[in-house]
């Protein structure tokens, strides 16, 4: 989704702001711009399309300039359109602005500027805020303030990054529900929406938090308190981030490169954690609520998309190796649900950016009810980790495709292993279960050795318009992921449902031109997944089948993927990644943007 960079210091601002926006690229995005202030003024550059193609057009004409604010905008108000794009200037272009979220009272500060003769020139909500910025400066003559009561008097889920001409060598920032920044460096400060940008550059950072604005400049920070305009103390932290994980090395695509580091992903969500000689799993990040957890009878998880999907499999590892109740909900919905919370129940977000605006909002739902919150994150020092009292991070390294893939075999992993540490030993499951996930990185090592196979298989498939996935129990979420995975990659119309469930409806839709991919593992629901199979053959429809051996599916599938066999509690991990390969080269059959599909973002950071 949108993404911000600013840079003040002795250097060329325009160096960082096109490095930090490519770096923000994996995010997703249809618009770039740039502004630089030098001695010549502000020079302002937007675009319809890559950072890329920003940066070629300022070959032998770049923009001079020691400070300066960058933008990559992914469309909510208006259509990716130059005069869309950020960043947005007052009339006089004395201020320049940029934005992510969305300004929820955007209609009635745009009235009131027009009543006084304002002219707008886009269609987006981001443009009332230079213009409420330079009205509030005519009025106050001060930009620190007129920043300040601009920002306090709009509503909604942002942050903001601004500069004008009459501040030189400092940049505004405001915050409120959407991620913000600061790198110090030596005479030198950027600002970013997530840390990536900035990791090369310093790793002293400070994190505005929600309703806090930051006046910066080279050398001084000052954190300003929105509510109140008090000053805040706030002492740099030093993150442990390795920004060199993100390359693409000699991989085609993200995605790719992403599903084979699966073994490795749940090497590093199990390292130091899983001891299997002395059959223990040890979770530090939960040690400082060991306490609180023993009295917890409920436990509600709220996620998006694939996070959700991985969410389920935790929903059933957790009741069934724990015997903790579990509910999962999507957290777009439980924000606007009114239902009873105790306080032993406790709220776990799973999100691999940590930055997801849903799952923060339901969060904040919960912030003054004294429930226990927990983070299954992966991005290390984001909004998320840093709001939930404690958690367990995925350790699965950046995921930079918009499809998300290693991140849901991690997320699995830790949520098993959550599983296992509340049951503390008590599961008759609690042995077998370390020992496999254990074994787990060497059999992913052998689906991934099928990649031929399963690409000859997705060439066959990718023609049709709509597809099926069926799975059971364990397999019943994956289902839902894999429909997840060829939608959002291939464009083709997808369904996940549970096995059981077809006979309620979905068969109706059967017929030669509707496939089927069932998820028909060892387990004990077996025989009825099989019966399920059945019946869609019975209605023509072709069936694709991924099974533990060939024998079983004989005569009844129409083709077949034998992958190895492992515990039904562990299958969703196994067999996530030949659906996650049969997404990619479907995409790549219908020359597909892999690594940023149509209209999708990688951090969804607006509701
Ligand atoms: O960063 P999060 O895990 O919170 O993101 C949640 C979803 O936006 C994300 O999983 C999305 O569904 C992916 N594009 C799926 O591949």
């Amino acid at each position: 989704m949108c993404g911000i960079v600013g840079y003040i210091g002795p250097k060329q601002a325009q160096d960082f702001l096109l490095e930090g926006l490519a770096t923000l690229e994996y995010r997703g995005y249809d618009s770039t711009g740039m502004v630089v202030i030098g001695e010549q003024g502000p020079r302002l550059v937007r675009s319809v399309g890559r950072v890329e193609s920003v940066k070629r057009d300022l070959e032998g004409d770049p923009l001079v300039g020691s400070y300066g604010i960058g933008h990559t905008r992914w469309a909510t108000h208006g259509a990716p359109l130059e005069r869309n794009a950020h960043p947005h200037p007052d009339t006089n272009r004395e201020f320049f602005v940029v934005h992510n979220g969305i300004i929820e009272n955007y209609q009635v500060i745009k009235a009131d500027l027009q009543k006084n003769g304002v002219q707008f020139i886009s269609d987006t909500d981001t443009e009332v805020i230079p213009h409420l910025i330079a009205a509030e400066y005519r009025r106050l003559g001060n930009v620190t303030e007129a920043f300040l009561s601009a920002v306090q008097q709009l509503h909604g889920a942002f942050s903001i990054v601004m500069v004008s001409t009459f501040a030189p060598d400092t940049l505004f920032a405001a915050r409120l529900s959407s991620p913000l920044v600061i790198g110090i460096g030596d005479g030198e400060s950027f600002i970013a929406s997530d840390p990536t940008p900035i990791m090369e550059h310093t790793k002293k950072v400070i994190f505005l938090n929600d309703f806090e604005a930051a006046v910066i400049t080279p050398s001084e920070h000052v954190i300003i308190n929105l509510k109140d305009s008090s000053t805040i103390e706030r002492l740099p932290q030093v993150l442990d981030y390795d920004p060199d994980v993100a390359v693409l090395g000699d991989y085609p695509h993200f995605m790719l490169k992403e599903i084979e580091e699966a073994p490795q992903t749940v090497r590093s969500a199990l390292l130091g954690r899983l001891r299997t000689e002395q059959n223990l799993v040890k979770l530090g990040g939960l040690d400082l609520v060991e306490e609180q957890l023993r009295y917890i009878d409920r436990i509600v998880i709220v996620s998006c998309g694939t996070s959700y999907y991985a969410s389920m499999v935790g929903e059933y590892l957790i009741e069934e190796i724990a015997g903790i109740p579990v509910e999962v909900q999507l957290a777009s919905e439980f924000k606007y649900r009114n239902e009873p919370l105790s306080r032993s129940t406790a709220i776990i977000a799973v999100s691999q950016s940590g930055e997801t605006a849903d799952t923060i909002a339901a969060l904040n739902k919960v912030a003054g009810y004294g429930v226990l919150r927990l983070g299954v994150v992966n991005a290390v020092g984001s909004t998320i980790a840093r709001m939930t009292d404690a958690g367990v991070y995925c350790h699965a390294g950046a995921e930079q495709s918009v499809a998300s893939t290693k991140a849901f075999v991690a997320q699995v992993s830790v949520l098993a292993l959550i599983a296992l540490n509340l049951a503390k030993n008590a599961s008759p499951l609690y042995e077998e279960l370390i020992k496999e996930l254990d074994n787990l990185p060497a059999k992913i090592e052998k689906i991934l050795a099928q990649k031929q196979e399963i690409e000859a298989l997705a060439k066959k498939y990718a023609h049709h318009r709509d597809f099926l996935f069926i799975g059971r129990r364990y397999l019943y979420p994956v289902a839902l992921e894999g429909a997840l995975k060829l939608k959002e990659l291939s464009y083709i119309h997808a369904e996940g449902y549970a096995g059981g469930e077809m006979k309620h409806g979905p068969l109706a839709m059967i017929d030669e031109n509707f496939p089927t991919l069932a998820l028909a593992l060892d387990g004990e629901l077996f025989e009825k997944t099989i019966s399920n199979i059945q019946e869609i053959k019975a209605r023509g429809g072709p069936v694709l089948a991924i099974c533990n051996t060939t024998e079983q599916l004989e005569g009844i599938a129409d083709d077949v993927l034998v992958i190895p066999r492992t515990i039904e509690q562990l299958q969703p991990i196994l067999a996530a990644i030949p659906l996650q390969l049969f997404s990619y080269y479907a995409a790549i059959e219908l020359g597909r943007n892999v690594d940023r599909p149509r209209n999708l973002a990688k951090s969804v950071t607006v509701e």
